[in-house]
């Protein structure tokens, strides 16, 4: 279903406000740190939620409207948390929320660019979340805080290129990766089912998602990849539509898995496989949501005539 106008503006008005709450919380809390990495990742999400302000604010004037001034009572809860670590773990909740606020949001959106331009805060609200993420996850490898570090460089646009960039850091991560968090997620389930913020059909979730992506990668792998790398023609329009239909159906799987891992965030007596769970968790929803928006939108327009 569309968003009708009210109501994309009050959401887009309210995830101005977070964001608001956001910036403001990074620059007051940054002030006071005096660890120089953590200073300047502090000050990259800052920068950050400073971006995301505006572009909400151009969206909305966009839209005809005029943009909230207000900042969100986040910015109050959060200045009230005195010590540094648990204010930067409480801000995580925050810009988790935020992710959560946009995965309902965006599928409603019709408006090519303003999609465009919420996929990239998402994008980028994952990745600072992983960030701030692996500094509490001391049990995470030294490849994975290195990668939730690490801007990756950009994806090529050529076709060819980018089929082989998609097959090989999205397609092999997700088949490596899901079945490590379904033994996480079977672990964390069982020894902390008494836990009050215990995770209940997560592994679950997390086995149909695996069994769909496979059979979905195959496709892709077997049929349409080889059509795409032969060149254009009228007969790939209708496989990519099937693509298309079945990305919707992950990001509403992706919306679920959020929701059911608490937007991926351990609570704080959460033991070192919870943590490594949930960051994986994190950057699987991340991986996820960055493989489909290469798909749909970088790889399949070249060859939709409609959408070029
Ligand atoms: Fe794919
Ligand atoms: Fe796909």
């Amino acid at each position: 279903m569309d968003i009708e106008g009210t109501e994309l503006l009050s959401a887009l008005n309210e995830l101005l406000e977070a964001e608001r709450a956001g910036a403001r919380v990074a620059m007051e809390t940054g002030r006071s740190i005096s660890a120089p990495d953590l200073a300047a990742l502090i000050e990259e999400i800052h920068k950050d939620e400073v971006r995301w302000c505006n572009m909400l604010m151009r969206t909305i004037k966009t839209l005809g409207a005029t943009p909230s001034s207000a900042t969100g009572a986040f910015y109050g809860k959060a200045m009230a948390i005195a010590d540094l670590d648990d204010r930067l773990k409480f801000l995580n909740r925050g810009q988790a929320w935020v992710v959560r606020k946009l995965q309902v949001l965006i599928p409603r959106i019709t408006d090519p660019s303003a999609r465009a331009e919420l996929n990239g805060m998402l994008q980028a609200h994952h990745h600072n979340i992983g960030r701030v993420e692996a500094r509490y996850a001391p049990g995470l490898s030294i490849e994975a805080i290195a990668a939730a570090q690490t801007q990756e460089p950009p994806a090529p646009s050529e076709p060819s290129a980018l089929i082989n960039h998609i097959l090989t850091r999205f397609h092999e991560v997700h088949r490596q990766q899901l079945p490590e968090l379904i033994r996480l997620a079977s672990a964390v389930e069982s020894v902390h089912a008494d836990h009050a913020a215990a995770l209940r059909g997560l592994a679950a979730l997390l086995k149909s998602m695996h069994a769909e992506l496979l059979q979905h990668m195959e496709k892709e792998e077997d049929i349409l990849f080889p059509m795409l790398r032969r060149g254009a023609n009228p007969f790939v329009v209708h496989p990519i539509g099937v693509m298309r239909t079945e990305h919707d159906e992950h990001a509403e799987r992706l919306a679920e898995l959020t929701a059911l891992a608490s937007d991926a965030t351990p609570p704080i007596d959460a033991c070192t496989t919870w943590r490594q769970l949930c960051a994986g968790v994190r950057q699987f929803a991340d991986d996820l949501q960055r493989h489909i928006q290469l798909e749909n939108d970088v790889l399949f327009p070249q060859f939709e005539p409609d959408r070029r």
